[in-house]
Order: C-alpha cells, then structure tokens, then sequence
C-alpha cells in the first residue's frame, strides 16, 4: 500500500530526514517512534504529499506520488500533528465542507458527516465553532475529517495526543480495528499505545531508521527479556547461589535481602525451572514472575547516541 524508497528532505542545512526506506501493507498498523524533532511528522507530510522529498521514491498503491498526486490524495486520510484550523466554522459545516472536497454532495455528504461524527463522539457538539472546542475535542474533528472518505490508507500524527482515558480507549480500539483493512501509520510517544495496537514499530532518531521491527522483537532486545523475578517472603541462605547453579542462567541480581533477579543467557526461557527449584527446595515464595522486556528501555538504548549528541551541543 506504501512503499517508501530513500527518502530524504534537507531544510537549508538540516538534514531532517536521510534515506529512509520502508513499506506498509495492508493490515498492518505501523507505529513511528522517535525522540522530538526525530522527523517523524516531515516523513508523514511527505507520504501525505504535503511536502516534496528532496529526494527518494514514494508510492501510493503502486503509484509514485510525484506523478499521481491526486491519487495519493484521494487513498489517504491524514490527521497532521496540530488539530485543524478553519475555528471560526461549527463542527458540522467544517466536516461538511471537507466531505464537498472530497467529492461528496447532497444527501451522500449528510450521511457521512453524520456517521463520522457519531464514530468521533462529536454529535452534541456538531453547532458548536471549532475554537470554542476543548483540545481533546478538536482532536476528534482532526480524526473525523481523516475518516470522512473512508480511506484505505491512514496517516496518523500522534492521534490521542489530547484525548482523555476514556477516549484514548476508544480511539486505540478504532485503529485496530480499522487496521484490519486499511494500511496505517501513527507516530506516537506513548510506548504502551505502540504495545497495544502496533503490529509493527520503525523508531527514528537524527533523520534515520534506528529500528524496524515488531513490539515483540523489539522487547527482545532488552536485557529484562525473559529475566525471572523471585521474591520471597523470608531470606533464604544461600538463594543468589543456587539460583545461579540453573543451567541457562547468566548471572543474578540481588534486588534485596529477601529479592533476587535471574538473566537467562542468550534470551533463553528460565521460568520453569526457576519454578522448579523454588518448589523442590520449599522456598517460601511470594512471587515468580518472568520479564517481557520494557520497550521503554530498549528505547532509550536505541535513541542515546543521539540523546548524548544533544547534550554536548
Ligand atoms: N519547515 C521546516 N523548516 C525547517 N526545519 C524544519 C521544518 N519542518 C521541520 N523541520 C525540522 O526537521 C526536524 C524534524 O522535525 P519533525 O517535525 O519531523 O520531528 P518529529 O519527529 O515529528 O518531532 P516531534 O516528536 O517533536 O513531533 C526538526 O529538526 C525540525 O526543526
Ligand atoms: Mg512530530
């Protein structure tokens, strides 16, 4: 559906965004992560076509958008990073007059203002100017004018930013299940939204893509990835030692008197036979748990050149 080949875009000196390289099919929900000012949002106006590459291939559908942008235009919904300007119109006018430019009039532009504006919680406030909105509020104008034409690709710029529990919920469960046949991007910061509807993540960082890979391979990268927990309920001598003696261990942590954390090597599974041992040896067990890795973390570790780089500047 979109198929990104080394695209680059320089602002005078600034080389904000460099060859990258990437596709997205059908069915999967990208998630674009990066510290600010890592060039999510140039990359996202220019598969929008919002903004010409300085150079490098976009393709819409097969269709290169320098040669089709109409095309590009007509299969993509885009809610850009700030929610949409024209505040002096009410709710109703401005996703009416959005559903007329894209091709829509009569009854056909009613009926799918009204559907929109229903899936966006937005009917009690359809009169109401878009300035005088709440920020959340605007938010849902942002994504009811991207949905308005039910397109098949979706380009989203931090879509709950602003949005409250209740309605992040909300909007996290209409991703992914508009996900299931549509091709959709997001940019978010929010690590645990990337977990919960992501099926796949590119982190980028400087302009570049750092990382491409799932939630999952990403958690792998972590060395949490698979550690096992053991806490106690009274010390036991000797724990950190025996602990250690399970074959696939690499080494342990005291966490406390009573805590210990086993790293398996290579990534290994060591659940079960951390399980074992404290069962056969009648440890007084509190707890067991096996770490998935923290995609925060992997994160950080990913991003801290650049981090380190913006330091010393
Ligand atoms: N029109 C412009 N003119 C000059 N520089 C720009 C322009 N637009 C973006 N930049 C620069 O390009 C870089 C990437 O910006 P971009 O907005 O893509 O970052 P981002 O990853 O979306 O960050 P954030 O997480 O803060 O939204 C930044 O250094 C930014 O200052
Ligand atoms: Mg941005």
């Amino acid at each position: 559906m979109i198929d990104v080949t080394e695209l680059n875009k320089r602002f005078g000196p600034r080389h904000a965004v460099r060859d990258v390289s990437f596709s997205v099919n059908r069915g999967d929900v990208l998630g674009f992560l990066g510290p600010n000012g890592a060039g999510k949002t140039t990359t996202m106006r220019m598969i929008t076509g919002f903004l010409p590459p300085s150079s490098g291939r976009i393709r819409i559908q097969g269709k290169s958008i320098a040669e089709d942008a109409l095309h590009a235009r007509r299969a993509i919904g885009y809610l850009p990073e700030n929610a949409p300007s024209y505040g002096e119109m009410r709710v109703r006018d401005f996703l009416r007059f959005i559903a007329e430019m894209r091709g829509f009039f009569g009854r056909e532009r009613n009926r799918r203002t009204d559907e929109v504006m229903e899936r966006c919680f937005l009917t009690h406030v359809q009169l109401q100017t878009i300035e005088t909105l709440s920020k959340g509020y605007r938010q849902r104008v942002g994504l009811a004018q991207a949905l308005i034409h039910e397109p098949d690709i979706l380009i989203m710029d931090e879509p709950t930013d602003g949005l409250d529990p209740n309605q992040k919920h909300v909007v996290r469960n209409m991703i992914t299940e508009m996900g299931k046949d549509k091709a959709i991007i997001l940019s978010t910061h929010v690590l645990e939204e990337v977990e919960a509807i992501c099926s796949r993540v590119i982190i980028i960082a400087g302009g570049t893509v750092i990382a491409d890979d799932t939630t999952a391979g990403l958690k792998q990268r972590s060395p949490y990835h698979n550690a096992v927990t053991v806490d106690l309920e009274s010390e036991v001598k000797g724990a950190a030692e025996t602990l250690q003696t399970i074959k696939p261990v690499d080494r342990i942590e005291k966490l406390s008197e009573t805590s210990f954390r086993a790293y398996p090597q290579d990534g290994q599974t060591i659940l079960a036979a951390v399980l074992d041992l404290t069962h056969s040896r009648k440890w007084p067990v509190r707890s067991i748990r096996a770490e998935e890795g923290r995609l925060d973390e992997v994160f950080r570790h990913l991003t801290a050149t650049q981090a380190e780089e913006e330091r010393a500047a």
